[in-house]
């Protein structure tokens, strides 16, 4: 069978992850996807950039709608970022009939509602395992592994940015700023940092953990956000010495009216397991009401561990596709039910 043609939207970190991924263990993720899997083309900006990837084999293009009007390609994988230009593209390669691996929270949450309802007119799928928690795969877990629970609520780090930055504040004494460059040099940081300190990025990831979770619409503005920034040094140390530790949590739970959903840093008790997740690593508890609590643990930010989350996606895609169509399962269970708002 032929392989499925890929087209790449972004060469950045996370583009030069999976082009490094799918080069490293293409046979397997063939064996795993039932068809090989090739990146056909990738739209990029700057071509003669120095990349962490080899791209040999692959048609470079300048202008992302060369990717996006190819009829070879199948499946789009957008990791521009952004949402103005990323939204076009996206809607524009729904409107081709291609499938669309995305990375891109504040997309998914800001035009997310659109996006799957177009994508759902035209019977293609939207994947974006890689836009929540990096590497961990909180999507599917909600999506398929609790698919038997009510889900009661959820708490999580969620930010690697902001918890590589708390903890070097913690355990090096380090200065806020400095930290930050550090996270921008190892590519965790978002193109705009702000959006990592202010909790924004954290903000995108819960709207859109808590709409798979709890059947609701994505609702990014109902979300209570605050960031890290008004953090001292001192706050660190007192909150050490009083047995507890500075954690930015994202928090979604169940109220009788609908779903509370809020992002700010919280003093979580020393011994307890959100408490001891350091530096760029994301960990997000799970309270379901079969299963009780459960915890799902690896790094939030970072080229492969984010590229793994990417072709999880693009394998996702193939088995799907390649399925009769009147038997696929939807991506997405986007059911919004009667709790379609934060209590007033
Ligand atoms: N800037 C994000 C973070 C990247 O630090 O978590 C991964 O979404």
């Amino acid at each position: 069978m032929e392989p499925v043609k890929v087209g790449l939207l972004g060469l950045g970190t996370v583009g030069g992850g999976t082009v490094n991924v799918l080069a490293r263990n293409g046979e397997e993720i063939a064996r795993r996807a039932g068809r090989a899997l090739v990146i056909a083309k990738a739209f990029t900006r700057s071509p003669d950039k120095p990349r962490i990837c080899d791209l040999s084999g692959i048609e470079l293009a300048t202008d992302p709608w060369q990717v996006v009007d190819d009829p070879e390609i199948a499946i789009v994988a957008e990791l521009i970022g952004g949402t103005d230009i990323a939204r076009e593209l996206v809607l524009g390669a729904i409107e081709r009939g291609k499938h669309v691996v995305t990375a891109n929270k504040a997309l998914i949450a800001l035009h997310g509602n659109e996006i799957f309802a177009r994508a759902s007119e035209k019977g293609v799928m939207v994947a974006f395992e890689a836009a929540v928690a990096g590497g961990i795969p909180i999507i599917k877990v909600l999506r398929e592994g609790l698919a038997g629970n009510r889900i009661e609520w959820l708490a999580g780090i969620i930010n690697g940015t902001g918890n590589f930055i708390l903890t070097a504040m913690r355990d090096q004494g380090r200065d806020f700023d400095d930290v930050l460059a550090e996270a921008q040099r190892l590519g965790y940081a978002e193109a705009d940092p702000t959006f990592d300190v202010e909790g924004i990025d954290a903000a995108h990831k819960l709207t859109i953990l808590a709409a798979i979770a709890f059947g609701i619409p994505l609702q990014f503005d109902r979300v209570y956000t605050e960031g890290i920034t008004r953090i001292t040094q001192e706050d660190v140390r007192y909150a050490e010495e009083l047995g507890y530790r500075i954690k930015h949590l994202g928090i979604a739970r169940r109220r009788e009216n609908g779903v509370e959903l809020r992002v700010h840093p919280c003093l979580v008790p020393a011994r307890r397991l959100l408490a001891n997740v350091d530096g760029v690593m994301n960990a997000v508890v799970v309270k379901g009401d079969a299963v009780g609590p459960t915890l799902y643990y690896g790094p939030g930010a970072g080229a492969e561990p984010t590229a793994s989350a990417v072709v999880a996606d693009l394998v996702d895609v193939v088995r799907t596709m390649t399925a009769d169509p009147e038997n696929r399962v939807p991506h997405l269970a986007f059911q919004p039910d009667a709790l379609s708002d934060l209590p007033p």
